[in-house]
C-alpha cells in the first residue's frame, strides 16, 4: 500500500485552520488569561511571546519536518526516518500514547461543556450564588451517569469527524468551526469590554509589571506555551504529514503561533473585564469556566444567550483540539495496523470511552482509587502534561537536530530549493533545534517532576 494516494489537506487555508484548531483549546481559555493577570500582565505576554518564537517555533518546525518528510503517522514516521533503530521509535510510541491519554480526560471536560451549553437555557441554573454553582458543579461532575453520557456524546462527535477522513472530515469541519470560533470570541470580548467597570479587568491583564515576573513565571510561560501549541505528542507530526510539499512550513508555524497567541489574548479580553466588572476574584481552570463565569452570566442581561455562546466557544475550541489527538491514534491504526479508517475510529473510540469513563468516575464513585496519591483523572493529566509531552518534545528536537541529515532539514524548510535559501535563518533554526530547545525542555522537565528546584 506504499504510495497509494494518501489522504491529506486540500488547501492552505485548510492546513492553517486545522493546525490552529489543534493549538487553540481549553489551555487558551482557562489558563492563559489567569497566568497573564498573575504574572505581571503585559510583561508576561512579552516573555511568553519570546518563548514561543525562540523555543516553541523550533519544536513545531521539527515536528512538521518529521511529518512531512516521512508522510506517515507518528510511529511510522520514525520507522521511516530511522529504519533500524528501536530507541528512536520511543518518540512515536510516546506520542501516540500521550495523545491517547490526553484524549481520555479531555473528553470528560468536553462532555461537561456540552452539558453546560444545554443547561444555559434551563431556568434556575444561572444564579448569582457562588456556593450554589460550586455545589452544582461538584455534584454533577462526581455523579456516575450523566457526565459519562456527555463524555461519550462528545467523543462520538470527534469520531464522526475523524472517520470522514482528513480532507472530508478534519479539514472540512475546521474550515467552518475555526472562523466561527474567532467571530464568537470577538462578540464576547466586545460585550465584556462594554460593561461598566471593565477597565479594571483590562488593567489586570495588560498593566505591565515587571516586578511580578518571577523565575516561576518563566517556567509557567514555557509549560503553557508548550501545551497551548500542541507540541510533544505527535499532533503536528501527524498533521504535518498531510501538508503538501509546496507549502511553506515556516509560514504555517508562524501563523499558527500568532493565531494561538492572539486567541489566548482575546480570551483574556472576553473573560477578565467581565470578572472584574462584577467584583469576583478570577480563578483558573475548571473553577473559572464552570463556576465563576456562570455566576457572571447570571448577572448579565441575556445572560443565558451569553452563557450559551461561551460554552459553544469552549466546545468548539476543545473539539478541534481533541480531533487532532484522535487523528494521531487513528492514523497509527490505519497505517501501521492496516485497518480501515472506520474500523480504526470505532476501536479508538471504544477504548478511549472506557478509559474516559474511568477518568469521569474517578471524580466520584472511584475517587478512593488512587495512583501515586492522585485519582485517575489527575494522574492522566499530570503524567501527560508534566512528563510525556516534555519528554516527547525533547526527543523530537534531539532527533531532528542530531539524527536527521542537515540536507533533509534544509530540503523541508526551503522546499527543495523552491523557496529562497536564507543561510542565516537556517543557522538560527538549527541552533534552536539542536541546543536551545533541548536545554530549556530538560530544565522544565526536571523541575516539573521535582528532581531539581530551579528557582
Ligand atoms: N493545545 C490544546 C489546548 O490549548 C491542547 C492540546 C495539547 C491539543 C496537545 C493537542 C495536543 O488546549
Amino acid at each position: 500500500m506504499t504510495n497509494s494516494k494518501r489522504d491529506g489537506f486540500g488547501s492552505r487555508f485548510g492546513v492553517l485552520v486545522a493546525v490552529a484548531g489543534s493549538a487553540i483549546g481549553l489551555g487558551n481559555l482557562w489558563r492563559f488569561p489567569y497566568l497573564v493577570g498573575n504574572n505581571g500582565g503585559a510583561a508576561f505576554i512579552f516573555v511568553y511571546v519570546l518563548i514561543v518564537i525562540f523555543l516553541c517555533l523550533p519544536i513545531m518546525l521539527s515536528e512538521f519536518i518529521i511529518g512531512r518528510r516521512s508522510q506517515a503517522n507518528a510511529i511510522g514516521a520514525i520507522k521511516k526516518l530511522a529504519p533500524k533503530s528501536h530507541g528512536w521509535l520511543s518518540i512515536g510510541i510516546i506520542s501516540v500514547a500521550a495523545a491517547f491519554f490526553i484524549l481520555c480526560f479531555y473528553s470528560v471536560v468536553g462532555g461537561w461543556t456540552l452539558e453546560y451549553m444545554v443547561k444555559s437555557f434551563s431556568p434556575g441554573f444561572l444564579v448569582n450564588d457562588n456556593s450554589m454553582l460550586s455545589t452544582f458543579f461538584q455534584s454533577f461532575t462526581s455523579s456516575p451517569v450523566l457526565p459519562a453520557i456527555m463524555m461519550i456524546l462528545y467523543l462520538a462527535l470527534n469520531a464522526l469527524i475523524v472517520s470522514s477522513g482528513v480532507k472530508n472530515g478534519i479539514e472540512k469541519y475546521s474550515k467552518i468551526l475555526m472562523p466561527g470560533l474567532f467571530i464568537l470570541i470577538i462578540i464576547l470580548a466586545i460585550r465584556s469590554l462594554t460593561l461598566p467597570g471593565a477597565s479594571e479587568g483590562i488593567n489586570f491583564l495588560f498593566n505591565p509589571d515587571f516586578s511580578k515576573l518571577s523565575p516561576e513565571s518563566l517556567l509557567a510561560a514555557l509549560g503553557q506555551a508548550f501545551f497551548s501549541l500542541s507540541l510533544g505528542m505527535g499532533c503536528i507530526i501527524t498533521y504535518g504529514s498531510y501538508v503538501e510539499k509546496k507549502e511553506n512550513l515556516m509560514n504555517i508555524s508562524i501563523i499558527t503561533a500568532a493565531a494561538d497567541t492572539s486567541f489566548a489574548i482575546l480570551a483574556g479580553v472576553a473573560i477578565m473585564p467581565a470578572v472584574f466588572a462584577f467584583g469576583i476574584s478570577p480563578g483558573e481552570g475548571p473553577g473559572l469556566v464552570f463556576i465563576t463565569l456562570p455566576q457572571i452570566f447570571a448577572q448579565m442581561p441575556f445572560g443565558n444567550i451569553i452563557s450559551f455562546i461561551f460554552f459553544t466557544i469552549l466546545l468548539v475550541a476543545a473539539l478541534t483540539s481533541s480531533i487532532s489527538m484522535l487523528e494521531v491514534v487513528v492514523a497509527y491504526f490505519v497505517e501501521e495496523l492496516k485497518m480501515s479508517r472506520k474500523v480504526a475510529t470505532i476501536i479508538s473510540f471504544s477504548v478511549i470511552a472506557v478509559f474516559g469513563l474511568l477518568c469521569s468516575l474517578s471524580l466520584g464513585t472511584l475517587k478512593e482509587f488512587t495512583i501515586f496519591g492522585k485519582n485517575i483523572f489527575d494522574f492522566f493529566d499530570y503524567t501527560t502534561s508534566n512528563i510525556m509531552l516534555p519528554i516527547g518534545g525533547l526527543l523530537i528536537v534531539i532527533f531532528v537536530g542530531w539524527k536527521m541529515r542537515k540536507s533533509d532539514i534544509q530540503d523541508e524548510l526551503f522546499n527543495g530549493g523552491a523557496l529562497h535559501f536564507r543561510r542565516r535563518l537556517f543557522f538560527w533554526i538549527i541552533v534552536g533545534i539542536k541546543f536551545l530547545a533541548p536545554i530549556a525542555i530538560t530544565l522544565v522537565l526536571l523541575n516539573g517532576i521535582g528532581l531539581i528546584k530551579l528557582f
